[in-house]
C-alpha cells in the first residue's frame, strides 16, 4: 500500500500541464470519481484493521499533495497561456501611431513670417543674450534714460560702461541695428523670436515672450507704407474685414510713434471682453525709424527713411485661438499642445 501511495505521488508530480485542457486531464486522471486517488482509497477498505490508521494517515497526505499540484498547474498553465496562446497576429492591421502636432506659437510665427514673405520681407534672427548698445543704446535710449525703465531688464554682467552691459534682451529690436550695421539699404525684414521682461508671471504677463519685428529701410519711405503693410497684415492674419488703427505713443527708436490696434473680429467691434468693450485689441508698437538710429547703424538719414514695427506674438496667438492664459504657451500640457492639430 505504502509503495503505491509514494508510485502515485511521484506521478503526479512529474505531471505537466502545458494548456488548461492538460490541467483538466490531471483532475479527471487523480481527482475524479473513476480517478486514481479513489481507486486506491478503495483498496484502503481491504486493508487489515490495525494497519488502517498508518495508511489512513498517509493517504490523507497523498490527497492534500495531489490537490495542492493540480492547484499550481491550474496557475502554471494560466501564466504561460498568455505567452504560449496569445501570440501576436502579424497579419492585424497596424495602430496609427499618434503623431505630435505643431505648437501653437510655431504655427503663429510662421504665418506671420508667410504673410511678410510674400510682402517680400526676408526672415532674420539675432541673439537672445544681448549688450546694452543694441537693446538700447544704439535705438536711441539715452543713459540713464527712464525710458530704459519701461522695460524691466534682466541683466547678466556689468560692463566697463553702460553700453556693455550684458543682458537677456527685452524685445527683438536689437535685430534691426545688426541688421542695418551689415545691410546697405533697401533692407526689408522681419526678425522672430524670444524676448525677456523681468514681470510677474500671470494670466496676462510672463516673463519669457515672443515678439516679431519688422523693418523697412529704402528712400522715400513714408508712414502710409508703414500704415498700408500693417493693414495687410491685419487682413491676412485676422481676416479681410479687419482695419487697423495707430495711436500716438511713444519709442526712443521711432519718430513719429504709434501703437497697433486692431479692431476686435470676435464681436465685429461691437464690443466684448477680449477687446474690453472698446472694439479694438492691441497688437503692438511701430513707427518711423528715428534718425539717430539710422546713424547709429552707418545709414546716411538724409538718404534714408525706414519704418519699424513689433508684435506680440503670445498676444496674436491668444487673439486667433481664444486662449485666455499666456502661461498655456510654456506648460506643454499635452492637453492644451494636442488642440492644435491640424491647425
Ligand atoms: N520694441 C518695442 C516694444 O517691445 C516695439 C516696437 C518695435 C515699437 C519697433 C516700434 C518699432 O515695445
Amino acid at each position: 500500500m505504502l509503495e503505491q501511495i509514494e508510485g502515485l505521488l511521484k506521478e503526479a508530480k512529474e505531471w505537466q500541464a502545458k494548456n488548461a485542457q492538460e490541467v483538466e486531464d490531471f483532475r479527471l486522471a487523480f481527482l475524479s470519481k473513476k480517478g486514481k486517488l479513489n481507486q486506491l482509497f478503495d483498496e484502503f477498505k481491504k486493508v487489515p484493521n490495525e494497519k488502517k490508521r498508518e495508511f489512513g494517515q498517509e493517504l490523507n497526505k497523498l490527497k492534500g499533495k495531489i490537490e495542492e499540484r493540480f492547484k499550481s498547474l491550474q496557475e502554471e498553465s494560466q501564466n504561460s497561456s498568455v505567452t504560449s496562446e496569445d501570440k501576436p497576429d502579424v497579419f492585424l492591421p497596424e495602430v496609427p501611431e499618434s503623431l505630435g502636432s505643431l505648437h501653437p506659437l510655431t504655427i503663429t510665427k510662421r504665418r506671420i513670417a508667410e504673410i511678410f514673405a510674400r510682402m517680400g520681407f526676408s526672415s532674420e534672427d539675432g541673439p537672445e543674450m544681448e549688450t546694452d548698445w543694441y537693446n538700447f543704446t544704439a535705438l536711441n535710449f539715452p543713459e540713464n534714460h527712464p525710458a530704459r525703465e519701461m522695460q524691466d531688464t534682466f541683466f547678466i554682467s556689468k560692463g566697463e560702461e553702460q553700453k556693455d552691459d550684458t543682458l537677456l534682451r527685452t524685445h527683438t529690436s536689437n535685430v534691426q541695428v545688426r541688421l542695418m550695421e551689415h545691410t546697405k539699404p533697401p533692407l526689408r525684414s522681419i526678425m522672430v523670436g524670444r524676448v525677456y521682461r523681468n514681470e510677474a508671471i500671470s494670466a496676462r504677463a510672463h516673463c519669457q515672450f515672443h515678439q516679431a519685428e519688422g523693418l523697412y529701410v529704402d528712400k522715400n519711405v513714408s508712414f502710409k507704407d508703414l500704415k498700408d503693410t500693417l493693414l495687410h497684415f491685419a487682413k491676412e492674419m485676422f481676416g479681410k474685414d479687419t482695419k487697423i488703427r495707430l495711436r500716438p505713443s511713444y519709442f526712443p527708436f521711432t519718430e513719429p510713434s504709434a501703437e497697433i490696434d486692431i479692431s476686435c473680429f470676435i464681436c465685429k467691434g461691437e464690443g466684448c471682453n477680449i477687446c474690453k468693450k472698446t472694439g479694438w485689441v492691441e497688437i503692438g508698437g511701430s513707427g518711423m525709424v528715428d534718425p539717430n538710429v539710422l546713424v547709429s547703424a552707418g545709414i546716411d538719414p538724409e538718404e534714408y527713411t525706414g519704418f519699424a514695427f513689433g508684435m506680440g506674438i503670445e498676444r496674436i496667438a491668444m487673439l486667433k485661438f481664444g486662449i485666455n492664459d499666456i502661461r498655456l504657451f510654456f506648460d506643454n500640457d499635452i492637453r492644451f499642445l494636442s488642440q492644435f492639430k491640424g491647425v
